[in-house]
Formats: C-alpha cells, structure tokens, sequence
C-alpha cells in the first residue's frame, strides 16, 4: 500500500532522481530491511557453479552500479546481487535524459552507456565493508575501448578475489558496437583471453557471459557450439532489447536506448529457451528480462533458467518483490508436485 502511494510520486519524478534518492535510503545499512523480507523455503535451495543458493532470485546489474547499496538489496530478499556494470576508469554516460519509465507497460528504457566510479574505487568501497552474500561483479570496457579486450582483463584481475563470480558484458545496446562481441570469431578470442588471464591469476571464480536478447537463432546455434566447446561456466540471458517499442504508450516511446520490463519478457524467454536447447545444463543460465512474480519466474526456470535476475518489476512493484517471488514460487512448485526446484529446470523444454 504504501509503496503504491510512492509509485505515483515516482511516477511524476524524473526516473534518474528517483533512483539515486532510491541508493540513498538504501545506502544506509542500519534500517532493519529484513523484517519484513520472508525467509526463502528449502525447496527453492540449489548449487549452481559451484555455489549455494537460498533462492534463484538476483537483483540485475544496473542497479547497483557503484557497490553502494549490496548489502541492503540482500536484507530486502535477494539471494544473490550483480553489481556493475564496472569500467576500468571512472565515466560519465550518455548525456541525460537517459532514462524513461512506461507505468501503463511496465517497462524502462535507458541509454545510460555505463556511468560508473571505476574499477578502483569500486574496488576500494566493496574492500572496506565487503559482501557477506552472494555478489556477482559485471565488468565492461570504457566507451573509447569498446572493441577492445583489454578493459575485460583490466577488471578481471582487480575483482576477481572479491566477486563469488564475474560476469563479462558484451549486451549492452548503449555503448557504441559492443555487441560486436556476439560475432562467433571475436567472442572466441575474447573468451580465449578472458581463459588465458584467468589462469595467470589462479582464479576459479566462474566466468558468465551476459548476451543480447537481439540474436538470431543461427546465431544461437553458433555460439552455443563455441561456448561448449570452450566450457565456459555460465550465461545471462538477456539485457535488454532494441525491438517491442512499438507496443509502448506515451511520449517517450521513441526515445533511443534498450528496452527492459514486461515487454522483454517473451524475447528474453525465446532466447533462454533457444540456447537451453543446445547447452541443457551443461552450461547454466541466469534468466533475466521482465520476472515480475512467480508466474513468470517459474516459465522462465522451466524454460531452461537455473538462476534468475529482475531489475524493472522492483522499479514498479516495490522493495519486497524478491521476497513476495520467493515465497509464492515456493507454494507454485510445491502445488505442481515438484519436490526441489531442480527439478523445474528445462521441464518444458526437453
Ligand atoms: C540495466 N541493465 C544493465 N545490464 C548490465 O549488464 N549492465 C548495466 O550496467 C545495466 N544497466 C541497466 C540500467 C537500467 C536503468 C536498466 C533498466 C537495466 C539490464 C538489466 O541488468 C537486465 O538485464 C534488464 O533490465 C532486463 O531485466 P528486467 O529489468 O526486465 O528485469
């Protein structure tokens, strides 16, 4: 209730500002958070890469760009949080507006282009009061080098120690010709680098790689061949789209940037369920792109998604959507006979 009253003051509030007033409440660890966050079920445990999870639902990188805010997001019923997107200097992104809410879809566009602190600082702040939950570090190149490896292996070496896993994003639609990245040749020699300096440091952290929803199915096919072949640990599918606007209402409807929420969901899920058919669980899959209860979350784990991410249903349903996700999916699996979640994972889509 009361969050509805403040999601019509969102509303009329420029998404920007709200998000930062957003990072400030939450910056403050000591609001007791978690008393009204459920505790997740034991049905919904699984290891996954290695690492053990009370619940399949992460906040999605992008909210937490900076590390400021982790350890609230874990209070609130989160079971794992990405923070990042990290570049290896500090920058600015795109000039603003940058960032524009659809109430009527449920949906966002951005084209923020990585506004971050930078890998040491960021590195500094999570040193000083580090995780005690599970954290995922999504790093990225700057805007000057995003063709470029280097910034890949440049925040790899600073974060590994610190992360439970990295996750590599070659997805985003707001810096210039990153995407580039999803060509078969040039994700191999990126992988095959990203393997070479993980060794160098001795590192086991898992490796994800975050893909675009925006790829063709023969693509899919291809990179499914490559990420096999080369064993990579991980995928999160997907960041958001450059397709569906035109199902959007309103004056923004035009703007330039990826679009996330509701409207991502059926290409999201298209995605998952495309490489899951050629990966099965030999390579696990965080699914992300418009969950927003437990329905959706639970198509999307029996689409083939171990693990799942949200950031626009919390913009729109309020802090405690992972936690009300938790608590109803548990009762969903246990209704459909399920007796872990495991057991949903790809059930329909062998
Ligand atoms: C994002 N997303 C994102 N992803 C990423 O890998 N690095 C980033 O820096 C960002 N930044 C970002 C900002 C904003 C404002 C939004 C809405 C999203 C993408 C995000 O992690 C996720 O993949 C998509 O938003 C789809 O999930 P939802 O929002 O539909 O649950």
């Amino acid at each position: 209730m009361f969050y509805e009253i403040f999601s019509k003051f969102l509303e009329h509030t420029d998404p920007e500002f709200a998000h930062s007033l957003a990072i400030k409440f939450l910056k403050n660890d000591q609001i007791p958070l978690q008393y009204f966050a459920s505790k997740p079920d034991p049905i919904l445990k699984n290891n996954i890469f290695n690492i053990d999870f009370n619940g399949p639902i992460g906040l999605a990188a992008g909210f937490d760009k900076n590390a400021e805010i982790f350890h609230s997001a874990f209070k609130l019923g989160f079971n794992f949080v990405e923070v990042g997107t990290i570049t290896p200097k500090p920058q600015e992104g795109n000039p603003k507006p940058r960032v524009f809410r659809f109430p009527n879809e449920k949906c966002i566009i951005n084209r923020l282009g990585f506004p971050n602190d930078g890998m040491d600082l960021i590195h500094q702040r999570i040193l000083e009061k580090p995780s005690k939950g599970i954290l995922g570090i999504n790093i990225g190149p700057n805007k000057e080098n995003s063709t470029k490896i280097d910034d890949y292996l440049l925040c790899l070496e600073k974060f590994h120690e610190l992360a439970s896993y990295i996750t590599i994003n070659i997805s985003s639609p707001n810096t210039p010709n990153l995407r580039s990245f999803h060509d078969v040749s040039k994700i191999s020699e990126l992988i095959d680098a990203i393997n070479i300096k993980r060794k160098e440091l001795s590192s086991t952290k898992p490796i994800l790689y975050k893909i675009s929803p925006d790829v063709e199915d023969l693509d899919i096919e291809k990179l499914s061949e490559v990420f096999l072949q080369k064993k990579i640990d991980g995928l999160i599918l997907t960041n958001t789209t450059l397709s569906k606007k035109e199902h959007l209402t309103g004056p923004s409807k035009n703007e330039d940037g990826g679009l996330s929420g509701t409207l991502l969901y059926d290409v999201s899920n298209k995605v998952i369920k495309s490489f899951y058919k050629f990966v099965k669980k030999n390579i696990p899959i965080i699914g992300v792109g418009g969950v927003s209860d437990a329905d959706t979350a639970l198509e999307k784990i029996k689409s083939g998604a171990s693990l799942l991410q949200l950031y626009t249903s919390l913009v729109f349903r309020g802090p405690y959507v992972a936690s009300d996700i938790n608590e109803k999916l548990a009762y969903l699996l246990k209704e459909q006979g399920y007796r872990s979640i495991l057991e949903a994972i790809g059930s329909d889509n062998k």
